[in-house]
């Protein structure tokens, strides 16, 4: 690759362009503040957990939602844990009790998304590592810079995924006389502590100078497509065309979608997706149009703990979310509904697995584990140029901007 276009491939991110979803005020005396996401896109309002009590309804309500995001807010949830346990001038043993209970908690706010549990525990972790002579101060500062240092990750590999991204979709669109691109739900920086996952993607292909149409399912019965996507794509400049889930296999069929690219909530050992509820539609839908459907996640949204797809809890939401979308009553009293959060896609569905270590393609147990565990590079057959299948350290940073 020469340097212009190793340059070119550079990800070119202005980090003030990019909308922040949740921030940690100060040092461990500060405060967790959310972007209430139920509120856009007509306000911008910020929220302070000063509780893990108001962060657990922050994110069972979607104040802040996306798998990545509730993972780093539910970190710095531990943070707020610990704050709670110093206010309340608990002694030692049982501040860090307090902290456990409520980090278990915290947890279980939401069971797709394994990002949640996974950071929790990762954060939580740390009090394993203080002394019993530790002060409840240490114990503050210990616990806010882990879940600082996973939110710095999550940017960090979502600048990576961004990068992979874009060279998937810019591949695919060179090869096609489709110029669309669709989408599903939000995936971008609102749901992750960075540029995004899926939508990182194909914001980065944009921000090189590639042109396309970017379409997005309006996402029931949420609306997180047209009410966050499209509002993160505006940030950008980006334009956008909403479209109602049940339109994708309309769209698909006039050929005009060169590629549909999604993010994920939870990723079996063998590759099956949980993702928001229509995902595994859509991957249908390609299938059936040829359409390469990609996934991209970071490996915090691997469980290689769970063998299959259907061994992934699938929360159920309230029926008003159907019945009464965005609070305006759609159906008779008395109706009632059926409300998964998510679904399962299969992975002989998805043509490949975009993470911060490259890409999983084909999409099978070998492959996973072979990206995940051992670093081996399964090549992109559409043409990503070669690349080192796990970035180290130094490679990661050198890709921030
Ligand atoms: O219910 P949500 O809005 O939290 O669901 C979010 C999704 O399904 C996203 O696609 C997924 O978390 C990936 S976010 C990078």
């Amino acid at each position: 690759m020469n340097a212009a276009s190793a340059n070119k491939n550079r990800v070119i991110v202005d980090p003030a362009s990019i909308p922040v979803s949740l921030r940690w005020l100060g040092d461990s005396s500060g405060q967790l503040e959310l972007l209430d996401q139920t509120l856009l896109p007509t306000q911008q309002r910020w929220i302070v957990c000063h509780t893990v009590d108001l962060l657990i309804e922050a994110i069972q309500s979607l104040r802040v939602r996306g798998a990545p995001a509730i993972g780093i807010a539910g970190a710095y949830g531990v943070a707020v844990a610990a704050a709670e346990a110093r206010r309340d001038k608990l002694l030692p043993p049982a501040a860090r009790a307090h902290v456990q209970a409520r980090a278990e908690q915290l947890a279980a706010a939401r069971p797709t998304a394994v990002n949640l549990r996974w950071a929790v525990q990762r954060t939580v972790a740390v009090l394993g590592q203080l002394s019993a002579s530790d002060s409840q101060d240490v114990m503050c500062t210990q616990l806010l810079a882990e879940a600082r240092a996973i939110h710095e990750e999550d940017r960090r590999l979502c600048t990576a995924i961004c990068r992979y991204g874009a060279d998937a979709l810019v591949a695919i669109l060179s090869a096609t006389s489709a110029t669309g691109l669709l989408t599903h739900c939000n995936t971008g920086a609102l749901a992750t502590g960075g540029a995004g996952t899926a939508l990182g993607a194909i914001t980065t292909a944009w921000q090189r100078g590639e042109r396309f149409e970017v379409f997005v399912d309006e996402t029931r019965p949420l609306f997180q497509g047209s009410r966050l996507t499209a509002w993160e794509l505006a940030q950008h400049s980006i334009p956008v065309t909403v479209l109602v889930d049940s339109a994708a296999g309309q769209l698909l069929q006039s050929g005009r979608i060169a590629a549909c690219i999604v993010g994920a909530d939870r990723i079996t050992a063998c590759g099956d997706v949980a993702n928001k509820i229509g995902t595994y539609s859509l991957a249908l839908l390609a299938a059936a149009h040829g359409v390469p459907f990609f996934v991209a996640a970071p490996s915090s949204t691997f469980d290689l703990s769970i063998a299959s797809g259907n061994c992934i809890p699938i929360e159920q939401r309230s029926p008003q979310e159907v019945l009464s979308p965005l609070g305006v009553p759609a159906a008779p009293a008395g109706t009632q509904a059926y409300n998964p959060a998510f679904d399962i896609t299969p992975a002989h569905l998805i043509r490949a697995i975009i993470t911060e270590h490259g890409m999983i393609e084909p999409v099978n147990g070998q492959s996973v584990a072979a990206v995940l565990k051992v670093g081996f590079k399964v090549g992109f057959k559409a043409g990503l140029k070669a690349g080192p299948a796990v970035l180290s350290e130094s490679q990661l940073n050198e890709q921030i901007v």
